[in-house]
């Protein structure tokens, strides 16, 4: 059929219909590269814009190329959060529980112990500390607050960064925990600043630059939430040499025996005149006996999720305590209610933190039955074989006790240690009660009044000034 002349449009419309779409479709092309093109700008401004100094250490400069990772970080400042057992608040310890005053009595942990609050306070709490006020302290205690620490430490060497006195470093470590610690400043790849971790792979004949990406999720925290020791070696110029006890394994029987066959003990208990250990926060080790790590899940999944911010994944910053951010941290891959994974936690933690406190009970008592011994007249050979199973008992408790999360990262071996750590308090107890029958002295010990952390202070204080309260007739 002939379309009639009037109603057909003139040929020159036609040609402006065509052009009119070829621009359209050329303006959404273009529209939708530059959409890629910002999504791509969003997530590495960095790479292309501003390039960061290897050394650079303040943690706003890396935020000006990395916002959302900067905020998240920013967060870390929060220090009112609480949970059943964690949180980021600075819980006192010894107000909470004035049996540890006792264990650790004549040792600055005894004074003043304190719950981590974020990272961003790292610097003010280290220099706050009542533990640190004196006028020379080892400068290791800087190591784990600040990514000044291994700019420093490039600059000075490692050994002299370790062998300076705490405060004279005071003006050079200003930035706390942040960016430089864990990425490389240029790829922002993750990767390890501190020389203990990687020593400690070495030691075992491992290379830590061999992890996998995955492993370096949980190995960047395991830089500083380790056990560790300084090590002191005049032959080979360490001085308060940072060390992790891990030649012959992390479990919490392989750095007993290392301690053991090094002899090193960080103070002699006042009261029972035993050598410690102090163990401080094995977090790594501990979460590497547990099915999370069996099941490579990293310390980055739960403390760190991604999180979708403008149409993007990012890694969350805020780095604190999985029970505040559920939904992210765990429903992710378990498909439970959040009520009902608070409670499952929770109820871990419950049980793990009434066996640690039964343990707890039985190495009071047991320090106190053998200073009762030693006031009975009983010999340091008498004691000696005592004495080393009280060290072990209460590196055991201690152990579980400064690691962090109450046991849910792993609560089989948590629960393991709490109950080896126990019944090896007890056994001290048996024997140092035979002791005391040998000696003449059938009656149990009195046991002084230690309900709060002041009571708990003044018995300690008798016995570092060398004049305990009399454990034999109470007076
Ligand atoms: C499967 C999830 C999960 C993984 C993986 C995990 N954690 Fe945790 N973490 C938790 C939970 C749950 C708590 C308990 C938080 C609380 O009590 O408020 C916790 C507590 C902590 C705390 C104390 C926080 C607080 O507020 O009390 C630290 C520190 C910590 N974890 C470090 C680590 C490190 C280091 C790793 C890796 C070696 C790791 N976590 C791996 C779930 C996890
Ligand atoms: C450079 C050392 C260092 C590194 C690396 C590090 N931490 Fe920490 N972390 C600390 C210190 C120190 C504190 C305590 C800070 C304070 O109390 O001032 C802390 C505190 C915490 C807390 C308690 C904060 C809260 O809100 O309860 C959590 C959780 C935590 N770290 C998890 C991690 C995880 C997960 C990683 C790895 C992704 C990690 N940390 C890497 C040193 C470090
Ligand atoms: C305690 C260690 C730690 C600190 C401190 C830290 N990060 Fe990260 N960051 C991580 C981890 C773990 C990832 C996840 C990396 C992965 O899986 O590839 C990550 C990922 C990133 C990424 C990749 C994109 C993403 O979000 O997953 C960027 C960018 C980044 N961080 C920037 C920063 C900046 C900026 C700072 C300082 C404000 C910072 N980070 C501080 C551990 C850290
Ligand atoms: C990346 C994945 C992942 C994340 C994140 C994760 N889990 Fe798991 N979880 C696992 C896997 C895998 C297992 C092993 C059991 C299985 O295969 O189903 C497991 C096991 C458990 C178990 C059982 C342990 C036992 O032996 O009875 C509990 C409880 C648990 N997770 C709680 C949590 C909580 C709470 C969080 C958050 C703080 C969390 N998980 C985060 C993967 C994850």
């Amino acid at each position: 059929m002939k379309i009639p002349e009037k109603t057909r449009l003139p040929r020159w419309a036609g040609v402006v219909i065509v052009g009119l779409l070829a621009v359209v479709v050329f303006l959404l092309g273009m529209f939708a590269v530059s959409i890629m093109e910002h999504r791509w700008e969003a997530q590495r401004p960095a790479i292309a814009l501003r390039p960061v100094d290897e050394w650079e250490t303040d943690n706003a400069v890396y935020g000006e190329n990395y916002p959302r990772e900067y905020d998240g970080y920013l967060k870390t400042e929060i220090d009112d959060t609480e949970t059943m057992y964690g949180g980021a608040f600075p819980r006192d310890y010894l107000e909470e529980d004035p049996y540890q005053v006792i264990l650790f009595a004549g040792y600055g942990f005894g004074e003043e112990y304190r719950q981590g609050r974020g990272h961003f306070h790292a610097i003010e709490d280290v220099t706050e500390t009542k533990r640190i006020k004196k006028p020379v302290y080892a400068a290791t205690c800087w190591t784990c607050k600040s990514p000044d620490v291994p700019r420093l430490m490039a600059q000075m060497g490692t050994k002299e960064f370790y062998g300076s006195n705490f405060h004279d470093l005071a003006d050079e470590i200003v930035n706390p925990i942040g960016c430089r610690d864990c990425h490389d400043p240029e790829s922002m790849k993750l990767v390890i600043t501190r020389p203990a971790l990687r020593e400690a792979y070495a030691a075992q004949g491992r290379d830590i630059d061999e992890a996998t990406h995955q492993e370096m999720r949980s190995l960047v925290c395991a830089q500083c939430h380790v056990e560790y020791y300084f090590l002191n070696d005049p032959a080979e110029g360490k001085k308060d040499y940072l060390t992790l006890p891990w030649v012959q394994g992390t479990s919490v029987d392989e750095m007993i025996a290392y301690y053991d066959g090094y002899g090193f003990s960080d103070y002699i208990h006042p009261i029972s005149g035993t050598p410690i250990i102090k163990s401080q926060h094995p977090d790594y080790e501990v979460f590497s006996t547990g099915i999370h790590a069996y099941r490579n899940v990293a310390c980055a999944d739960c403390h760190m999720p991604y999180v979708a911010e403008g149409g993007m994944k990012v890694s969350d910053h805020h780095v604190q305590s999985p029970l505040l951010n559920i939904s992210n941290s765990c429903a992710v891959c378990h498909r439970w209610t959040e009520d009902e994974i608070r409670d499952r936690i929770e109820s871990i933690q419950s049980m793990c933190y009434d066996a640690r406190m039964a343990a707890e009970d039985a190495l009071v008592k047991a320090h106190f039955d053998v200073g009762a011994a030693v006031q009975s007249g009983a010999s340091a050979q008498e004691l000696s074989a005592i004495r080393t199973t009280l060290r072990h008992a209460q590196f055991k408790w201690d152990y579980i006790a400064s690691n962090n999360g109450m046991g849910f990262h792993s609560p089989q071996e948590y629960l393991r240690i709490a109950g080896e750590s126990r019944s090896q308090a007890l056994e001290v107890r048996l024997l140092a009660a035979r002791l005391l029958v040998e000696k003449g002295y059938a009656d149990t010990p009195v046991y002084p009044d230690i309900s709060t952390r002041e009571k708990a202070w003044k018995v300690a204080g008798t016995f570092v000034d060398g004049n305990g309260v009399n454990l034999l007739s109470g007076q």
